[in-house]
This record gives C-alpha cells, sequence and structure tokens, in this order.
C-alpha cells in the first residue's frame, strides 16, 4: 500500500508535526508501506495528487490540519485517511464548544467565556484563578495562567505580535493534577499522569526529553482512573471521533475532589516525548504497530 504521511503545515504547531510525520512515516517504512512524505503547504491537493496514495497519514496538528479543514479536502480526495472526519475534528478543536457537547453526556468541565482577545486584556471576565488561552490551538500555545489575586489581566493579550487569533478562552483554573487517557479502537489505552518540571505542562516542557515525567499508569485511586477511562470513551464517541484520540483532565485531588475534563485531541502528537503512543506502548502496542493500525484503520 502506498501511504502519503501529511506534515508539517500551516499551524502554530507545524514543528511538533514534523516530528510527529518523520517518526510515523519510519514506522511505516519498517512496516513494509511505501511512504510518501508531505510537508504540507497551500497546494496540498496537488500535492496529493502527485503522490497519488491509496491511504492518508494525517500526522498534521493544529489549525487547518487538525480542525476539519484538511479532512474536507480529504473527503474531497476520496482516499481514506487516518483520525476523525471533519465534525468531530472541527467541534474537537473548539475547546469551549466541546465542553458544551460534553457536559450534556455528563461530564465535569470547567466553566469558561469566549472573548475577544482585547477584551480579555482590559478586565478580568472570570475570577483569578483562571488561564486565558486560543479556543482552538494546542500543544499548550499561548496558554496564559492568572493567578489568585492577578491585578490585572496579561498584558501579552493585547500585544500587536499574539499570534494565535482575537478568539480566547477564559477558563477556571482547576488546581491539582494531571491526567490524560488515550483511547484507539474502541478502548481506553491507560492513564498517565503529567509532572511538569517547569510551572506547568507548556511547550517546552512537552516537546524537550526530559521537560516532564510521565507516570504511567497514574498512581490515583483507582475510581479516578475509572472515572478518566469512561470520560475519554464517552468524548470520543460522542464527539464522533475515529482512530487515535487523547482527552485531557485535571483532578482537583485537594479541593473539590473531582475530575475535570479539558479537552480532547484528536491528532494526539506522535513525537518521541508524547503521551498517546507511550501508553499505547505500556498497554503492549509498539509504535510501528500502532501507526499500522491507524493506517488500516483510515476510512472516508
Ligand atoms: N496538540 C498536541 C500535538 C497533542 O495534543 O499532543
Ligand atoms: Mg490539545
Amino acid at each position: 500500500k502506498r501511504i502519503a504521511v501529511l506534515k508539517g503545515g500551516l499551524s502554530a504547531e507545524r514543528d511538533v508535526s514534523l516530528v510527529s510525520g518523520a517518526k510515523c512515516a519510519e514506522a511505516l517504512r519498517i512496516k513494509g508501506y511505501d511512504v510518501v512524505e508531505i510537508d504540507v503547504g497551500h497546494d496540498v491537493y496537488d500535492q496529493l495528487k502527485a503522490a497519488d496514495p491509496d491511504v492518508v497519514f494525517n500526522a498534521l496538528h493544529g489549525e487547518f490540519g487538525e480542525d476539519g479543514r484538511i479532512q474536507g479536502l480529504l473527503d474531497y480526495f476520496g482516499k481514506p485517511y487516518t483520525h476523525s472526519g471533519v465534525t468531530a475534528s472541527a467541534l474537537a478543536m473548539d475547546k469551549e464548544l466541546t465542553k458544551a457537547v460534553l457536559r450534556t453526556h455528563g461530564l465535569h468541565c470547567p466553566e469558561g467565556v469566549i472573548a475577544n482577545r482585547f477584551d480579555a486584556a482590559k478586565t478580568h471576565l472570570l475570577k483569578p484563578p483562571y488561564v486565558a488561552k486560543p479556543n482552538d490551538r494546542g500543544s499548550s500555545v499561548g496558554v496564559l495562567i492568572v493567578r489568585e489575586g492577578a491585578n490585572r489581566p496579561p498584558a501579552e493579550l493585547a500585544s500587536d505580535t499574539w499570534p494565535y487569533g482575537d478568539e480566547v478562552l477564559i477558563e477556571t483554573y482547576v488546581p491539582g493534577r494531571e491526567l490524560t487517557v488515550a483511547v484507539m479502537d474502541g478502548r481506553a489505552l491507560g492513564i498517565t499522569e503529567i509532572i511538569p518540571k517547569t510551572a506547568f505542562y507548556d511547550y517546552e516542557a512537552k516537546y524537550s526529553a526530559g521537560g516532564s515525567v510521565h507516570e504511567i499508569p497514574a498512581q490515583v485511586p483507582e475510581a479516578i482512573a475509572q472515572e478518566a477511562r469512561e470520560a475519554a470513551l464517552i468524548a470520543h464517541k460522542e464527539l464522533g471521533c475515529r482512530g487515535l484520540t487523547r482527552s485531557d483532565f485535571r483532578w482537583d485531588e485537594a479541593g473539590d475532589g473531582r475530575l475535570w475534563l479539558l479537552e480532547i485531541n484528536t491528532q494526539p502528537g506522535m513525537t518521541p516525548t508524547s503521551l498517546a503512543p507511550e501508553q499505547a506502548a505500556w498497554s503492549g502496542i509498539g509504535f510501528p504497530d500502532l501507526v499500522a493500525w491507524m493506517a488500516e484503520d483510515a476510512s472516508c
């Protein structure tokens, strides 16, 4: 089978995707597939036509690659592709909309308000502590934590060089521990606790080796682990996701004791420091097998 691996792209997570894509391409070659790597640009349709693949492996992250836009184009292209389709991708990329949908399925998601970044820079729209972040980006780019007692919102929000669009999500900060669950083939692969070495699990901590410690399985009570696994399965199913996803949580252990779902990632990172492949490996599925399953599971 000839597989086109889409990587790079136009998003703020371009560099992450270049690494994800290279790793996936390498694994697919190990599995014997004929692989063409495409560094996605504005001419992606021509690039796809020239590659003429049987299957498209979408290793893009972030805007254009994870938000339904490339998925719509791939539907026109007519070849099976990995991960979720248009609607689930677009929905999951919108963090506030995702939470609104998932609350109707009984999941706990932190309160949030959508605002223009200039308005959010003028006055606190929620009582600190809260998080200000782009509503539709990934890899923690642009995430700002506003601590309790902060006098004013972060000035970065009104900066001329803010690159993440004008729509921001102002969300209640959930203290506690960071947990994540990957879902593949209708099952939760495991549960990981992320213990960042920096103040929180930011871009740097995500992609530098040793930037954070991943505890797998997370040392949490079985009831919390089970709730997280079930919530990840509900999120995956109710949003209509396909292939591999990863849901991120915070557990307010010392406060209200609740498990809060922050978001679901429809194109989880596939880099050497990424969480979903690590959970797959922990559950007995090595990286090449994971990637081959994704390629075989591709649909359109
Ligand atoms: N957005 C990054 C790639 C992740 O979710 O892993
Ligand atoms: Mg994300």
